[in-house]
């Protein structure tokens, strides 16, 4: 079956992130199944309450839709329950956003039992706040003074109580998993092992990364989202004679629905836990400096903030030979301080070595920390 085609449509509202070429919604839709036919970019000051695009461009998507045969129209931001349904009669076909298409991936990607848990627990969120807003038009109609019930109201209340009901539910047995992951969490800290997180923005090269460094084979593909379950892996670092617990993360994507951050929490839980975040960034793209702003965000949101970081600028192959860096360790600038930064690439192996050599300067360093805050503890006892 050949795959469904989409045109892929942008609204610039003068948001510092506007993606002219909507690259990212193209990678996106290409990741979910789809095949992009056409791109439709506009500016406004403001969205159309009704149809988001004004009326004109409603009717240009219609005939473009038309000429290229086109399935459906994907718009990159969020649209409301009542401007999808509006453009969805406008245009004849459906229409769905960004928030969907994540939810989409995300689904289909999710591999683990928990993994499985929290894109239904998100699913079921997004799910309730539209019917919530999907039917109130008619609670309205019907919840005049003493004309209360009504069939609306009837199916409106099962559905909400169903959706709330699953989510309960959902909720209760993600809780289960989560005390379970914190329960292997805390064996692994009382066993002493420094824990480090592979964080960065979705196709950054986390995968990759993690496989080069245990020689594990996780998924890495050139899709987002490949990754969507935490994978732990056991590494010594002969370079300090000790293992360090290695987890590969979901990747960060700006405006992640919330839900699914919400939904999430314990898996990215793992990075808020670490003793120190390799921060993988691809450094050939150009938007690395935005998605650095967008995984700082998702960290401060999980409270992972102030958790140490080595920003790892990956794809180090793929940087113009212009742009190439002369030093490959360095320090970057990050939210007002500097972090220790290194070049490599993950693919190619060149400049592993020195993150395996930082690594072990992390891991040494805390243990000597430890050690000296036993000696002071000692120390200060009181003597009987
Ligand atoms: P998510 O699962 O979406 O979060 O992705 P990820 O960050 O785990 O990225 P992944 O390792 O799956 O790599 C994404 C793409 O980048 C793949 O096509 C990799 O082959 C490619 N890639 C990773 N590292 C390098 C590198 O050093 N150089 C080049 N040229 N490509 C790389």
């Amino acid at each position: 079956m050949s795959a469904p085609k989409v045109i892929l449509v942008g609204v610039d509202l003068g948001q510092d992130h506007f993606d002219m070429g909507l690259v990212e919604l193209g990678l996106l839709a290409g990741t979910a199944g789809m095949e992009p036919v056409a791109r439709l970019v506009c500016k406004r000051r403001a969205p159309d309450a009704a149809l988001f695009v004004g009326s004109g461009k409603a009717d240009e998507l219609r005939l473009l839709a038309q000429m290229e045969g086109a399935h459906e129209v994907l718009f990159d931001q969020t649209l409301s329950p009542a401007q999808q349904r509006n453009l969805e009669r406008h245009i004849g076909l459906p229409v769905n956003d960004r928030t969907l298409l994540i939810l989409e991936i995300f689904a289909q990607r999710a591999r683990s039992h928990e993994g499985k848990l929290q894109v239904e627990l998100a699913r079921l969120q997004y799910v309730s706040t539209r019917l919530v807003r999907r039917w109130s038009h008619l609670e309205r109609q019907q919840g005049g003074i003493g004309t209360r019930g009504g069939p609306g109201e009837t199916q409106i209340e099962l559905d909400r109580r169903m959706i709330g009901d699953a989510i309960r539910r959902t909720r209760e047995r993600l809780e289960k998993v989560k005390r379970q992951r914190a329960t292997q969490r805390r064996q692994r800290n009382r066993r002493d092992v420094f824990g480090v997180s592979l964080v960065g923005y979705t196709n950054a090269g986390k995968s990759t990364l993690f496989n080069a460094l245990v020689k594990a084979r996780a998924y890495a593909a050139d899709q987002l989202f490949a990754t969507l379950d935490t994978t732990t892996r056991n590494l010594f670092i002969g370079e300090a004679g000790r293992s360090v617990s290695l987890s590969d993360t979901v990747g960060f994507i700006r405006d992640l629905p919330h839900g699914l951050i919400e939904a999430f929490a314990a898996t990215l839980q793992e990075a808020a836990d670490a003793d120190l975040l390799l921060h993988v960034v691809d450094a050939a793209s150009p938007d690395f400096m935005q998605q650095i702003a967008q995984v700082q965000r998702v960290l401060r949101e999980i409270g992972a903030g102030s958790v140490p970081q080595i920003l790892v600028f990956n794809k180090l192959d793929a940087i113009a030979s212009d742009r190439r860096p002369i030093l490959l360790q360095d320090l970057y600038e990050l939210d007002g301080v500097p972090v220790p930064r290194i070049y490599l690439s993950a693919s190619s192996g060149e400049g592993l070595s020195l993150l395996r050599q930082s690594l072990a300067d992390a891991v040494l360093r805390s243990y000597s920390t430890a050690a000296g805050t036993e000696c002071r503890a000692e120390a200060d006892a009181p003597t009987s």
